[in-house]
């Protein structure tokens, strides 16, 4: 009755309400099952490897395609994956979320055809080209330039950043029309990989998720169809809000994967090292942490659940996708840096997946808006809201 009372106080009418954020779906349960087992058996034992070598793991990569549970609107699952390897998640939501996701929701039946069917193999992945070198956070700014010549755009400019770009193979580039109208002058378009005129800066030697690709795109005088823009004229910053909303719920379920393991390596850690004549997960120095980090990695996957769930439910959920990446990323942070004192010097070495998770957790709050920008969309939301 309790739990009744509380999902129509808290749940706006139409959400699944408290019982399915404690408990999901059957359907739901067997695909992160699914995930959470391929995390353990494929990239479980090859992560550091991949971290170390700056490889890209294309095999794994592919299977997760082919497997056909990577199709869009799956961003909840992706923890389980990021779980194992956080490189590995961040390419299947780059993919899904920021490359799919919008052809899906502004395309043509045409573009589908063209920009998505090629990708269900899983043999293909896409990225998705907003940010410049002069303006990151600052969409708007944006001053690669789209001229009309004929029948064709030609495309200017130089995009940075780029998750998945050295291995991509079509991307969603954001340019001007009319630099004049600022952020209504932006339009998106869709361009193959490799294309003439298309180039790629040298891959970026990160601080964490190595084995994905990071790299500018380099557009000179590069030619595409008309017909490959995407939605309408100058509806392209509209496009990637709308496209970073979703993608933010796939990385608070990268963050979240990254904490959770955080947290697994320290609590089965706790259980195995002895210190002063017992296992320290009899200190209560330890239980503090662990408890800590519990807490913190339960909360995170809270808000990615409902975020998640109001957007299957096709209600707003701006604010509650920026809620779960701002407290997915500081669960990640935090569980990683916590797990790295629990484990004490194995900590520190790359022999444990401790450093890696450490390293991998930093860029889940700098990449898809930073938590700055994501406490300014929460901000933002709640003022209307109060105001309405
Ligand atoms: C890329 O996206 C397509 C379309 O959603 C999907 O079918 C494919 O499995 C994805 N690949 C990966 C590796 O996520
Ligand atoms: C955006 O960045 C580019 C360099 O990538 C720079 O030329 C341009 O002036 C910047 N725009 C604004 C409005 O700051
Ligand atoms: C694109 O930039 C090149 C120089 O890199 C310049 O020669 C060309 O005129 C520009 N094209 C357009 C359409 O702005």
């Amino acid at each position: 009755v309790l739990a009744l009372v509380l999902s129509l106080v808290c749940f706006p009418p139409g959400c699944r309400g408290l019982s399915q954020l404690a408990e999901l779906p059957d359907t739901h349960q067997l695909l992160r099952q699914t995930c959470r087992d391929f995390a353990d058996r494929e990239l479980n034992p090859i992560a550091a490897k991949l971290d170390k070598e700056h490889v890209y793991p294309a095999k794994q990569i592919q299977e997760l395609g082919a497997m056909g549970v990577m199709a869009i609107e799956v961003p909840e699952e992706l923890g389980g994956i990021s779980r194992g390897c956080a490189s590995t998640g961040v390419v299947v939501s780059v993919n899904n979320s920021l490359y799919i996701g919008p052809v899906l929701k502004f395309g043509s039946e045409e573009q589908k055809r063209e920009w998505i069917t090629p990708f269900t193999t899983g043999e293909k992945v896409g990225c998705f080209a907003l940010s410049e070198p002069g303006n990151g956070s600052d969409a708007g700014a944006a001053s690669t330039t789209a001229r009309q010549d004929g029948d064709e755009w030609v495309l200017n400019g130089t995009k940075a950043w780029i998750t998945n770009s050295w291995d991509a193979s079509a991307t969603v580039v954001f340019a001007t029309t009319d630099k004049s109208l600022k952020h209504k002058g932006i339009s998106a378009f869709l361009v193959p990989m490799p294309h003439p005129g298309l180039s790629l800066g040298k891959k970026e030697d990160k601080l964490g998720i190595k084995a994905s690709s990071t790299a500018n795109i380099i557009l000179e005088d590069c030619r595409v169809p008309l017909g490959n823009m995407l939605g309408p004229r100058g509806a392209g910053f509209k496009i990637a809000m709308q496209t970073l909303d979703s993608g933010r719920i796939g990385i608070a379920a990268q963050a979240l994967g990254i904490a959770q393991a955080s947290l697994d390596c320290a609590a089965d850690y706790a259980h195995k090292r002895t210190a002063f004549g017992s296992p320290i997960g009899k200190l209560q120095a330890i239980q503090f942490k662990l408890a800590d980090m519990a807490v913190a990695v339960e909360s995170a996957r809270l808000l990615t659940w409902k975020a998640s769930l109001l957007r299957d439910a096709k209600k707003p959920f701006t604010k509650e996708a920026a809620m779960a990446k701002l407290a997915a990323s500081e669960a990640a942070t935090y569980c990683s840096h916590q797990a790295i004192q629990v484990l004490g010097g194995m900590g520190y070495v790359a022999d444990m997946p401790a450093e890696r998770h450490y390293r991998d957790a930093r860029i889940t709050e700098i990449y898809e808006g930073t938590s700055e920008i994501q406490r300014l969309v929460i901000a933002g939301q709640l003022l209307k809201e109060y105001q309405s």
